[in-house]
């Protein structure tokens, strides 16, 4: 939305003058008057309409509901001019911070308030339009000299019932009273932030949505395999932490670890024994094994939201000499997401205990990364992944008995396993 082009000025004195005096109509002033009035009502409906743009492009660009309903409510105060302002919602009133205003400041208890303007707040939320109250004398008793601007914000994401808000703006009595046009500018911008307010309360429960279904894959993955319990979302984790290593935005850290909890989702389709054999695996029984990226891409795609992950989840048992699968990329051909989820899931399936041998410790599996670095990993993701997961060792080492505490310190056992299984 642009905002509106600046106003035209009203006619000056100096073009008035323009026009010979006995050629003026008879009411003459009279018109020049109402047309001044007419004109100041204009200018002061184009400065609300200014507003209205200036509050709907600042909250507009922000992200958290919480923080989109204060800067709302703020500048709501800020422009009726109010000296106090009230949020009623789900049975409570609070009182809001008002922000830059001139007006003297109205100090009422919020509980008083809420009950002696109970039947107006319901009127409002009911009929959702902004109106000016009509206090009585007792109500003026009980609140004071103020004048009451009501308005209803509605909030919320589209199917929900919940009742709406309503915003109590309130003027000392020695103010000017609220005009015709101030309901009507109230309506506009609570109308307009309560769409934003609803859409980013929408974005946010399709993101949880989201979320869940993720969670609920990842489980349904780790109960089929029989990795150490956690495995997916460690993977998911690890990513993350190379991912901020390399300074990635927030969005495409957040799809790392979508893509680290969902890049093995295809083994769904492989069959339990062959995923869970405790010896070597035939060439056939690998060759099943080597299906499950292309059975990941496959389960995901439909899933709009899991898009940006399609190519991590697809390419992660490509290897930087050409001899991964299912493509054979090399080096930067294959997706930088797919090359730290690739590392990030070979750490942790050589730290887990498997059906065919135990689990490395750290310090083991950390040197075999850093073996295979250049051949199997992207040699310098290896190399930061390694320094950054020394330094968490060092830093937070109760995080990592926590998330690392099912590894084994080496013995014998590693020499001789038949470990022909992709990790
Ligand atoms: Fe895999």
């Amino acid at each position: 939305m642009s905002r509106p082009p600046p106003l035209a000025t009203t006619p000056s004195a100096a073009d008035r003058a323009l026009v010979p005096a006995d050629q003026l109509p008879p009411d003459y002033e009279a018109l020049a008057e109402k047309n001044e009035a007419l004109g100041g009502e204009l200018l002061r409906c184009y400065e609300q309409l200014s507003f209205v743009f200036e509050i709907t492009e600042h909250i507009a660009n922000l992200q958290d509901p919480a923080a989109i309903q204060n800067a709302l409510l703020r500048r709501c105060a800020t422009m009726l001019n109010a000296g106090a302002l009230f949020f009623d919602r789900a049975g409570r009133c609070v009182p809001i911070t008002c922000g830059e205003t001139t007006a003297r400041p109205v100090e009422v208890d919020a509980e008083r308030l809420q009950a002696t303007l109970a039947e107006e707040i319901e009127a409002v939320r009911r009929t959702g339009r902004s109106r000016a109250a009509n206090l009585t004398p007792a109500a003026r008793r009980r609140i004071g000299n103020v004048h009451v601007l009501l308005g209803t914000l509605r909030c919320r994401p589209a199917g929900s019932h919940d009742p709406a808000g309503v915003v109590i703006a309130l003027r000392d009595g020695r103010e000017p009273p609220f005009d015709a046009g101030d309901p009507l500018a109230s309506q506009a911008v609570l109308g307009y932030g309560g769409h934003i307010l609803s859409n980013v309360r929408m974005v946010q429960h399709l993101k949880q949505t989201a979320l869940e279904t993720v969670c609920a894959l990842t489980n349904a993955i780790d109960a089929k395999d029989n990795y150490t319990s956690g495995h997916s979302e460690r993977v998911g984790w690890l990513a993350t932490l190379t991912g901020r290593v390399l300074g990635l935005p927030g969005a495409q850290l957040q799809m790392l670890e979508w893509a680290g909890m969902l890049h093995d989702v295809g083994k769904i389709g492989v069959p339990e024994h062959t995923l869970n054999k405790p010896g070597r695996l035939t060439a056939a029984e690998f060759e099943q094994i080597k299906l499950h990226p292309r059975l990941s891409y496959e389960v995901l795609k439909p899933v709009a939201s899991l898009q940006p992950v399609l190519e991590a989840v697809l390419y992660h048992h490509e290897d930087c000499d050409g001899s991964g699968y299912p493509a054979g990329l090399r080096d930067v051909q294959i997706p930088l997401a797919a090359r730290i989820i690739r590392i990030a899931d070979t750490f942790d399936a050589l730290t887990s205990t498997r059906p065919y041998r135990p689990g490395f410790d750290v310090e083991q599996a950390l040197e075999m990364l850093a073996a295979g670095g250049g051949r199997v990993t992207d040699a310098y993701l290896t190399h930061a992944f390694i320094a950054r997961f020394r330094r968490y060792m060092r830093e937070q080492p109760g995080d990592l008995r926590v998330r690392f505490g099912h590894t084994v310190v080496a013995d014998d056992a590693h020499a001789t396993s038949p470990a022909n299984h992709p990790s």
